[in-house]
Parts: structure tokens; C-alpha cells; sequence
């Protein structure tokens, strides 16, 4: 028998050892019955943190030199569980080849040319063989490339292609810097892109790299190489890992938007370190000089969350001098020509001198071109005289969208949202009143780009779109986009009802060849905007004012009468409705003292600053006073609310008409009410190829747009009732005024709409050469002569002398 202390100890420790044993016995079962699945990690896991990087006695590594020895000693163990455990790892891969696909089909669409590409790095063949899922391998590709300086991984990409069964893939094991297409190709065969004295006589019309430049350790010969190897109007795309701090990049205009890009300096030490161990180089001068030597056209900074957060971009660039899609032109003439796009001045090409001699003759005798420049000229000029890639807005392949500087607090001030996801000023009344034709020349505030796209569909000879928030044109640009790329289904889907469950899809294949970097980079990390709930119309700053009436009519369980009322088919129901249900709630004075009278709350939902606050309260005020009344501000703000929403419910069917209404109750259009460019004859004429070739996209204040803008050649600006924002003590509005009056024709009109009966800056107007007449609550001021405040026309500024004046 054993005495007591010692059975219980051995009774302990065996319950000790039996759940440690359970334990290892059950992980050895797991690991038996999942072991396909498991192994590949397993290997992985062994491959990359406990087997030394050098390590290889195999005879085959051993036969090896330099680079490859190392590649091969670290994936000649993994090269056949490579793709089954990368899939996490190396995050964006599909993105970057569908960006390349949509630019690759915008470029080549219907040219009958079949483009080469080399994919640089291309390891195991994985991006040739997902890119058939955005388009045809086999078919769009005249011959495909797969560069890899590991064997292993080359057997494999080999294996792939030979089970595909596609002949115009080729895998060349060798080190990309000395890799050339000659030598690989029949040269004969092949029209040669470069001239005699190049590196590469055939040339790439697309290079990919997924991963391959931070493995890669003499990056900058292999950029190089590829500066050679991409033809002249070749597309390049990179996605790798990185890591930078904003402080070696924020000075520069060429990287297309700096969105998310800062990695901040625990994750710069950490991924940096981390990654080198197997000898991937995450610094930032890999990207720097990918972006230095090429334009760039789209560029995305990401992180891979599912690992920790890993920093990532996916870039598609271009050569620098490739500014001028498909037509090959000097990169100083694509500046100048865009120039003339932003300014309204002649276009003075050399290589059309003799044709556009009358027009540099006139030009030269009003001493418009030297004085004229466009901020986006002025960047491009001097980035080509300090050696930099042009800004990214030069390489698009669309030239509406004009250059700013994203770095300006005046823009920055928005915070990267727009207040407007919609417009509340109605165009087809301004159409009544300006009958805006072929030979008109519009600017017009972008706000949420409704407007624009009712001006367009008139096909004014050119329409300056401004705002200073980037962010509402960044909207403009894809309801643009969605015009040029989507069918009328897709584009109401988005702009209609405001959700598109494949919005992200839909961005990446199909918009992304027609938006500005910025704009992409927006709407890709904004994607939620379409496939949210909500959807559009609860984005922005006006959602505070969507979403609170949503609520509001849902706690005091009104949305069914809500409901009702938008579908009533005459007025007597519709007034009923309104008069019994929701009028009480909507227009309750108290409700509207505490809501709609909050400054906080009529700026930020509404887009309703304090002096237009003010103009509104002061007519009501000053009303009340007259009629022996005394109202205070909050009471003058809710008789204002009640006589702008009264009429609207009273004498309109909301069915039907008045969208803008309708929206903020239900959050979406119907398709008997929404605006005019909604519908499916507005979309066959907007989806014409060069529907929008007349639109400038100004990211400015209208002072600074319109100062650049040629004399004399604008002839209808609308300005809504942007001049209410303005102090009335200020010099703002004479400014704006005086500079409208500059760039306006004889005969060219003004129409702008306030919130205030007898705005204070109409005096202005009559003033400053303008005369004045009033149609409801909207003006038209005409230009009868030139500004009699100004002296004269400003002369070419010595600036601009010297810019002009720079050899390139
Ligand atoms: C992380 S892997 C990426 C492979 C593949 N692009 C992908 O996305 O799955 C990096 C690849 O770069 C290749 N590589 C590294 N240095 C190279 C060089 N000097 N020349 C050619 N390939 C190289 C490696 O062999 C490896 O296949």
C-alpha cells in the first residue's frame, strides 16, 4: 500500500501529465487529419523563419552563384506549396492586374494591336494565370513574359502553362537586370518600338512587378532596364510592400495623391526589420525611384490587416514623357495644350504653327499668353526644369481634371469629405432662364456635380466646373466616369438609388482608366459610400440631415406616411398627409429652435454658414418688425424653414417633381422623379465618346480660376448662392465680382440664387458693370460693360515672363 501524500502526488501528477499528453496527442490527430492543409504552412513557416536563408546542400544549389543561390536556397523548399500560402501574404496583386487590364483595354480596345507584356519577378506565373480572369490571356497578348531567377519557381510557372495549355507564354529563368526582350524574341517578327542606339530594341508594352522590387537588391539597375525596355506609350504596375514617413514626400506634386501614405515609425522599424530577415528590402527608395523615373498615372497606399497591417502600394505608371495617350507628342507641348484646355487660350503648337499663325497673332497682340498660365502649367514647367516626372494629372488619360496642390490648407480645411453627396439648386430652371447652347462657355460651382451634368447635356462649347473642396470634385469625376464606362443600369444603380454592391468592382475594372489618381484614391478607400445601407445620399455633410429625418420619422413611427405621401398621385392627398401627420413634426417650432436654428447643425448638414445664417434671420427680423411683429432670430429662422417647405408640399406633387425633396425623405430617386441627367436619353447623349471634352475640373477659388482664365470668353456663370457665404464688410464679393467681370463677355450673364430677399452684394453687381434683374428667388446680372472700378487690365507679369521663357 502507498501512504497518502505520495498516491495523491502521483495522482496529480498523472492528471498533470494526461492533459499535457491529451493535449499532444490531439494536435498529433489534428495535424494527421488536416495535414494537407496544414503542411504547406508548416513548410512555409519552416522556409521563412527557421532555415537559414543561404542554407542549401542540394547539388543544384550548390551549382549556383550569387543572388540565385540565395533565391534558390530559400524556395526551392516551398516552390510547390508557393501559391497555396501567399494568397494572405501578398495582398493587392489582383487589384493592380485588374487596373492594368482596364487601362489595357481602354488603350487598346478596338486598335487591332496585341500587346507584350514582361512580368518582372514573375515567380511561380500566379499574376499571368489570374490575369484571364479580367481579360483573355491567350487572346489579348501577342506574347507574355515571366522573368524569375529562381529555378524552382520557374518549373513550376512552366508546369502552369503547359497544364493551360497557352502558347504565347514564355518563362525565362534569368536575372531581370541583364533579361532583354531581344534576345528572347524574333526581332523580325516583332515591331521594334526603339530606335538603333537602345538597350532594347523590342519593347514592352506592359511590365509588371507583384513583390519582385524589394527582393530584387540592385533595384536601381533594373528600373533602369525598364525605363529601356517599356515602349513609348507602355504601361508599367508595381505592388509591393513599403515603408516611408511623410516627411521625404509631402514636398512633391508627380506621386498622385498621398492619401494613407505615411507609415508611422514603430511599423516603419518593425516591418523593415521583420522583412529583412528574408531579405526583402522595404525602404523607401525603391518606390521613390520607381516614381522618379516614370509618370505616374494611379497610385494606392494600403495596409494588409489580416497580418498585422503590413503597408503596401499598388502603382500603375508610364514613361514621363508618355503625357499624350496614344498621340506621342512633346511633354511641353502636352503642357501647353492643357494649358489652353484650363486658361480658354489659344492653343499655339509649334508643330501647327503655320496653321495657327492668325490665332498667335491675335494672341500675341492682347498680350494674353504670356499673362495667362494655369497653375497646372506653372508645376509642369518647373518640375521639367528640376528633372521630376510631370504631376499625375498629366498622365491621365482623361484631361478634365486640372492639377492642384492637395497640400494647401484650403483644401486640407475639408477634411477629406464633401458636404454635398447632392445639389439642391434646380437646373432645369436655370436652363429656362440662360438657354445654355453650343457656343456658351459656363463656370459654374461644382458642388455635388448635378448641375454640371444638366449643363452638359446642351453641349456648351466648355464648362469650368470649381470648387475648393477636392473632395466634390472628386464626385463630379465619377458620376463623369460612370457616364463614359457604365451602361445607364449600373450608373442609376449609383447615382439613383446611391448603392452598387459591386462598386468596388466596378471602380477597379471599369472607372479607373477615366479618374484623376486623387479621385481614385478616394473613392477606393470610400467604397462603403455605395454599398453601405445607406448609401450615397447618407454620406457627405448633408447625411446629418437625411439621417436625423429618417430617425426622427421612424421613432415617431411616421416613415409609413412619409411613404405615403412621396407616392400620392394628387395634391389633396399629398396636402392631407402633410397637414395632419408630418407637418406637426417637420415644422415644429421647438424642434426647429433646437435643430435647424443650431449653427453647428446648419453648417455642417446643410452647408449653411453664419453670414448666410444671418442674411436669412435679418429679412426675417426686419418682415416681422414691419408687420409690427418682434421675432428673434431662432422664430425668423423657423418662418424662413416654413416658407420654404409649406409652398413645396402645397403646390407641387413630390410624385413627381421636386427630387431634391424627395431624396432627403427617402434617400434615393425614383425613376418619375430625379434629375434630368438620370435619365436614359440624358445617358445615351453623356455616354457619346467626347461628351466631355469641353469640362475643366478646377480644384480653386473662384478668384484664382477666374484670374487665369482668358479675358472676355466666359458667357454664362452660375454661382448659386456662393455669395451669401461672403462677409458683407469684407472685399471678397468685389473682388469675385470684378474678376467674373474680367473674364465675361459682353452680354455674358451671371445667375446666382440667395437665401436673403435683397442680397447686399446686388449693389455690387450694378456697380461693377453689371445689369440686374430678378426672376423669383434667383438673379440675372448681365454684363452691359467692362468693371468701371478697375483701372486697367493687368500687364504680363514678370513671372511669367520668365516661365515662358525657360529651355526644356
Ligand atoms: C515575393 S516573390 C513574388 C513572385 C510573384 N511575382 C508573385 O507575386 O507571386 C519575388 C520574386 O522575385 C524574384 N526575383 C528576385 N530577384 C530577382 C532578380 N534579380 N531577377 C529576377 N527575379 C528576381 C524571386 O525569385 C521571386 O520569385
Amino acid at each position: 500500500m502507498l501512504d497518502l501524500p505520495v498516491a495523491e502526488l502521483l495522482h496529480t501528477s498523472f492528471r498533470q501529465s494526461a492533459l499535457a499528453y491529451g493535449a499532444v496527442l490531439s494536435l498529433v490527430i489534428l495535424a494527421i487529419a488536416f495535414r494537407k492543409s496544414v503542411l504547406p504552412y508548416w513548410k512555409f513557416f519552416y522556409a521563412c523563419f527557421i532555415k537559414p536563408v543561404n542554407h542549401g546542400n542540394a547539388a543544384e544549389i550548390q551549382s549556383l552563384s550569387g543572388q540565385q543561390r540565395a533565391l534558390e536556397g530559400f524556395y526551392r523548399t516551398q516552390a510547390s506549396i508557393y501559391d497555396a500560402t501567399r494568397g494572405t501574404l501578398l495582398r493587392g496583386r489582383e487589384d493592380m492586374l485588374q487596373l492594368a487590364a482596364a487601362q489595357l483595354k481602354h488603350r487598346y480596345r478596338g486598335s487591332g494591336v496585341k500587346p507584350i507584356w514582361v512580368d518582372v519577378g514573375g515567380g511561380t506565373g500566379y499574376n499571368v494565370e489570374k490575369m484571364n480572369s479580367f481579360v483573355s490571356v491567350p487572346q489579348f497578348f501577342s506574347a507574355v513574359y515571366v522573368v524569375d531567377l529562381s529555378p524552382s519557381l520557374c518549373d513550376v510557372a512552366r508546369q502552369r502553362f503547359s497544364r493551360l495549355g497557352w502558347k504565347n507564354v514564355h518563362v525565362v529563368c534569368e536575372d531581370a537586370r541583364t533579361f532583354r526582350l531581344d534576345s528572347v524574341t524574333d526581332v523580325e517578327s516583332v515591331a521594334a518600338g526603339g530606335g538603333g542606339g537602345d538597350k532594347h530594341r523590342v519593347k514592352a508594352d506592359f511590365i509588371s512587378m507583384s513583390y519582385s522590387l524589394s527582393m530584387i537588391p540592385d533595384f536601381y539597375s533594373v528600373i533602369d532596364s525598364l525605363t529601356d525596355l517599356l515602349a513609348p506609350l507602355g504601361l508599367i504596375a508595381c505592388v509591393d510592400f513599403y515603408v516611408q514617413s511623410s516627411s521625404s514626400y509631402s514636398l512633391r506634386n508627380f506621386t498622385g495623391g498621398h492619401h494613407s501614405r505615411h507609415v508611422n515609425s514603430f511599423s516603419r522599424v518593425f516591418w523593415r526589420s521583420w522583412f529583412q530577415l528574408d531579405r526583402v528590402h522595404l525602404h523607401e527608395s525603391r518606390r521613390d525611384y520607381l516614381e522618379y523615373r516614370f509618370g505616374t498615372i494611379l497610385n494606392v497606399n494600403d495596409r494588409n490587416y489580416l497580418l498585422g497591417g503590413i503597408p503596401y502600394y499598388v502603382w500603375i505608371g508610364c514613361q514621363r514623357t508618355a503625357t499624350c495617350g496614344a498621340s506621342g507628342a512633346l511633354v511641353r507641348q502636352v503642357a501647353e495644350h492643357i494649358d489652353a484646355l484650363a486658361t480658354e487660350s489659344p492653343y499655339l503648337s509649334p508643330v501647327h504653327y503655320a496653321e495657327k499663325k492668325s490665332e498667335a497673332e491675335d494672341a500675341a497682340a492682347r498680350e494674353t499668353r504670356l499673362q495667362l498660365r494655369s497653375k497646372g502649367f506653372e508645376a509642369a514647367i518647373l518640375n521639367l526644369a528640376t528633372n521630376v516626372p510631370l504631376p499625375s494629372f498629366f498622365y491621365q488619360n482623361q484631361r478634365w481634371r486640372l492639377y492642384y496642390d492637395e497640400s494647401l490648407q484650403k483644401h486640407a480645411q475639408f477634411g477629406n469629405e464633401y458636404i454635398y453627396a447632392f445639389t439642391w439648386e434646380d437646373p432645369a430652371e436655370d436652363q429656362r432662364l440662360l438657354n445654355i447652347g453650343p457656343d456658351d462657355v459656363v463656370f459654374a460651382i461644382t458642388s455635388a456635380g448635378d448641375n454640371v451634368l444638366n449643363y452638359a447635356l446642351h453641349r456648351p462649347r466648355s464648362i469650368h466646373a470649381v470648387d475648393l473642396n477636392p473632395t466634390q470634385n472628386h464626385l463630379l469625376e465619377l458620376k463623369v466616369a460612370a457616364f463614359c464606362a457604365l451602361s445607364h443600369e449600373d450608373t442609376w444603380k449609383l447615382f439613383g438609388e446611391g448603392r452598387h454592391p459591386e462598386f468596388r468592382n466596378l471602380l477597379l475594372n471599369k472607372l479607373s482608366p477615366y479618374l484623376s489618381s486623387r479621385a481614385f484614391q478616394y473613392w477606393l478607400d470610400n467604397t462603403s459610400t455605395f454599398t453601405s445601407r445607406g448609401g450615397l445620399y447618407e454620406t457627405g455633410g448633408t447625411r446629418i440631415a437625411v439621417k436625423l429625418s429618417k430617425w426622427l420619422f421612424r421613432l415617431l413611427g411616421l416613415s409609413r406616411e412619409v411613404r405615403r405621401m412621396c407616392s400620392a398621385k394628387t395634391l389633396r392627398e399629398q396636402r392631407a398627409i402633410w397637414r395632419t401627420r408630418l407637418r406637426p413634426v417637420v415644422l415644429n417650432k421647438y424642434l426647429s429652435y433646437l435643430v435647424v436654428a443650431n449653427q453647428q447643425f446648419l453648417w455642417r448638414a446643410l452647408g449653411v454658414p453664419t453670414n448666410q445664417r444671418d442674411m436669412i434671420t435679418d429679412d426675417g427680423i426686419a418682415a416681422s418688425v414691419a408687420s409690427g411683429g418682434a421675432f428673434s432670430a431662432k422664430e425668423a429662422m423657423w418662418k424662413y424653414v416654413v416658407n420654404t417647405l409649406d409652398p413645396v408640399v402645397e403646390n407641387t406633387l413630390l410624385r413627381d417633381s421636386n427630387y431634391f425633396y424627395r431624396l432627403c425623405l427617402l434617400g434615393r430617386y425614383s425613376e418619375e422623379c430625379h434629375p434630368a441627367y438620370l435619365s436614359k436619353d440624358a445617358h445615351r447623349i453623356l455616354s457619346q465618346p467626347g461628351a466631355f471634352d469641353g469640362l475643366r475640373v478646377h480644384t480653386d477659388e473662384f478668384v484664382e480660376v477666374l484670374a487665369r482664365i482668358k479675358p472676355e470668353t466666359v458667357t454664362v456663370a452660375v454661382i448659386m448662392d456662393h455669395m451669401d457665404w461672403f462677409d458683407p464688410d469684407g472685399c471678397q464679393a468685389s473682388q469675385e465680382i470684378r474678376a467674373i467681370n474680367k473674364a465675361m463677355k459682353i452680354g455674358g450673364r451671371v445667375l446666382l440664387r440667395s437665401a436673403g430677399l435683397k442680397p447686399w452684394y446686388i449693389a455690387k453687381f450694378s456697380a461693377q458693370g453689371f445689369r440686374v434683374n430678378m426672376y423669383a428667388s434667383t438673379w440675372i446680372c448681365k454684363k452691359v460693360s467692362a468693371d468701371p472700378t478697375t483701372s486697367t487690365v493687368d500687364s504680363d507679369s514678370e513671372d511669367a515672363e520668365v516661365v515662358d521663357d525657360l529651355e526644356l
